[in-house]
């Protein structure tokens, strides 16, 4: 039992790992949360006009998702977790991306994370999701509306396809929480101001 939690709070350290900011100071680019939406992730990054910033952060924030998950499920089987354990490890990696305990609580909207854990929880279900990202993203060119539809889909998938259980509720709880976290994006998109993926942020480095 106590095994289990320091999996769980392991994974949300990991999680915590903010790379928009981590990765963008390293490059020495400007800090994301000083420019466009303000949001630490890799679609804004992608603003500050640097495409390699911008696919370090998206594959390092699917990754803080994906491997807490992946080592999670690889010592089920001697830790004897079953699948509420591995699916609350990715859940609490995701929500280290939201709120962050090394970047004040100030996180990001999870959509790379969430990602990552998907892929690792089911994997045909992570492939489904980003098809619907994808399709979206490519006839519509916002990033939040891939999200927010990849993120509807995704727990109806998981539940259609494999039933209900605990990856099936903490898939249900990550896209509530995603979703939430795109209010702001939710009214830009409504009244038009949303930016389009790769458009420039007006003073980014
Ligand atoms: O990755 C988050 C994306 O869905 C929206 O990001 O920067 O446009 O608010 P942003």
């Amino acid at each position: 039992w106590w095994w289990s939690l320091l999996a769980v709070a392991g994974a949300y350290a990991v999680g915590s790992l903010s790379f928009a900011v981590i990765i963008s100071r390293v490059m020495g680019l400007s800090d994301p949360r000083s420019y466009g939406s303000g949001n630490p992730g890799a679609t804004n990054v992608l603003r500050s006009g640097n495409r390699k910033a911008a696919l370090l952060t998206l594959v390092f924030d699917a990754l803080k998702g994906y491997l807490p998950v992946l080592a999670a499920l690889l010592l089920a089987p001697r830790m004897g977790w079953g699948e509420t354990t591995v699916a609350a490890v990715g859940l609490a990696a995701f929500v280290g991306h939201l709120w962050p305990v090394f970047f004040r609580f100030q996180g990001g909207k999870g959509v790379a994370t969430a990602a990552g854990v998907l892929l690792a929880l089911n994997p045909l279900l992570g492939a489904g999701t980003l098809a619907t990202w994808l399709v979206i993203a490519y006839f519509f060119r916002y990033s939040s509306l891939a999200s927010l539809v990849a993120a509807a889909f995704a727990p109806f998938y998981q539940l259609l396809v494999w039933g209900p259980g605990p990856t099936a509720i903490a898939v249900a709880v990550m896209s509530l929480l995603l979703v939430w976290r795109h209010a702001g994006n939710i009214r830009k998109l409504m009244n038009g101001t949303e930016s389009k993926i790769g458009a420039k942020a007006a003073h980014a480095a």
